[in-house]
């Protein structure tokens, strides 16, 4: 085969997160033979559900599920090393042997426990309506030292810079001085035990540690094919995301640039994840949000509490204003339509096919989060059906009204939907057609379907 016919791709989420990417990535594995995390940090939790098992991966890739694929974290991840650390234990306790299948950027950035406390010292100081609701894993505040530079750590430093201990040192001593400052209260951290976990870190990750840019490029000329696993959501991505709250990061495929090394434009399939319904975690505005009984029975059926912070997820009908934006920014080719299950049982379901604000209605997001706040929605209402999706393997064994309502967002959306979740197995998902005909590849495990 001619290596640079290898077609290469990026699962990412076109909502505000949990959209089911660690799922189609699941999906994917099997057609690819590296995975690569390009965005993010453990503020991500991407769960895999296989039989009895549930992986819950927040820093490691889900090409770890897969003994054929070699995963990368890339260098535009925020990485917490005792977390990984501890990810990687407890794979290891499950029989899951990382060892030459994992490499970590030498570029990335190191999330510390000062990170995690600006985080949450933020958080907690923040006026009513301003507080972001973060997951309190550090992101924020790496991504800012990050950008700050003479304030960041990364893994080269931890592998190669010999004054590391006295700039962990002043690191400290600044950033005591400021949180103090700002937050009023006495911070004490410790240099010592943030010099301490970083000796953990380089003990038990310096091995995966290496120049993944360089391996990637090699990978991709030699003919080895990528898929890229965004983390977090388009609608929090930190540019054009639902500011300002939203992430630190570029969560669509146009992050792949910074975040791996590797253009985008050599990615062509870009397969955008999105729920049948609209979920959010932590605050910021949302349209369509149900603060009834409707949005209560799709948490409880869709079992939506976060996977990273077990915070309940506020639910709401589809929103197919942000979609078709997010949609339309990503230049998505393939829509994975995800948890249709969870909207079996209802009478009707909705779909927010406009933004009412102000006297005008609008079909694009406006960039002002307080109009988004005021916004009310426009509701489309669609017969729903109650028959048990579970075990639906074809778009044609859907009820009459779960096919119509499909059409209905894919014409919303201006995208094709090439996959459909219907439930959390691994198995509970069929290919309608498309990811470009998964690939020319005629590899094993995917259930594919004819349209
Ligand atoms: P991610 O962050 O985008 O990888 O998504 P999460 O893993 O945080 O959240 C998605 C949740 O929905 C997980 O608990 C999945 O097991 C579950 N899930 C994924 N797809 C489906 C589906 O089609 N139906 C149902 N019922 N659950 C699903
Ligand atoms: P996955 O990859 C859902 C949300 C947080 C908060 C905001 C900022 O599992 O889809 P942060 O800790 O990043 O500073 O929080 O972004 N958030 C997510 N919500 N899924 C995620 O990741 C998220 N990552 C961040 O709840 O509102
Ligand atoms: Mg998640």
């Amino acid at each position: 085969m001619n290596p640079t016919s290898r077609q290469h791709a990026c699962v990412f989420g076109l909502g505000w997160g949990d959209e089911g990417k660690g799922k189609i990535v699941d999906l994917l594995c099997p057609l690819f033979d590296i995975v690569v995390r390009y965005n993010g940090g453990a503020n991500a939790g991407h769960t895999v559900r296989v039989g009895d098992e549930t992986f819950a991966l927040h820093l490691l890739p889900i090409g770890v599920l897969h003994d054929t694929v070699t995963s990368v974290i890339g260098p535009g991840v925020v990485v917490d090393p005792l977390m990984l650390l501890s990810e990687i234990d407890e794979l290891s306790g499950r029989g899951l042997n990382l060892n030459g299948r994992l490499k970590i950027s030498e570029r990335a950035h190191l999330v510390l426990s000062y990170h995690k406390l600006e985080d949450q010292l933020s958080e907690r100081a923040a006026a009513d309506g301003t507080r972001i609701g973060t997951t309190a894993r550090g992101i924020g505040p790496c991504y800012a030292d990050k950008m700050r530079r003479n304030t960041a750590v990364r893994f080269v430093d931890l592998l190669r810079n010999g004054d590391l201990a006295d700039r962990v040192r002043r690191i400290v001593s600044d950033r005591t001085a400021a949180l103090t400052a700002i937050y009023g209260e006495d911070v004490e951290l410790d240099a010592e035990a943030v010099l301490a976990d970083l000796n953990t870190a380089k003990v038990g990750l310096a091995s995966f540690v290496r120049d993944t840019t360089e391996f990637l490029h090699q990978a991709m000329d030699t003919g080895r094919s990528v898929l890229f696993e965004g983390a977090n959501g388009m609608l929090l991505d930190v540019d054009h995301g639902t500011y300002p709250f939203v992430t630190s990061s570029s969560t669509g495929p146009h992050g792949i640039g910074p975040g791996a090394g590797v253009l985008p434009s050599r990615v062509s399939l870009l397969v955008g994840t999105i729920k049948a319904y609209a979920t959010r975690v932590g605050s910021g505005p949302f349209v369509s949000e149900l603060e009834d009984e409707i949005g209560e029975r799709i948490r409880q059926r869709g079992k939506e509490f976060g996977t990273t912070t077990g915070r309940p997820r506020r639910c709401g009908w589809f929103d197919a204003v942000s979609c078709r934006y997010t949609a339309r920014l990503s230049g998505v080719t393939d829509v994975a339509l995800m948890h249709l299950d969870t909207l079996s049982g209802l009478d009707r379901i909705g779909v927010c096919i406009g933004y009412r604000v102000d006297g005008q209605t609008l079909t694009i997001p406006p960039a002002d989060v307080n109009m988004l706040e005021r916004a009310e929605p426009v509701i489309e209402f669609m017969p729903g059906w109650h028959e048990d999706l579970r075990s639906v393997g074809r778009f044609e064994d859907l009820p009459a009204a779960a096919q119509a309502y499909i059409d209905r967002i894919e014409a919303l959306v201006g995208s094709v939907i090439s996959i459909v979740g219907v439930g959390p197995e691994r198995s509970q998902t069929f290919v309608r057609g498309r990811v470009s005909d998964l690939i020319n590849m005629p590899k094993p495990t995917v259930t594919q379907q004819t349209p």
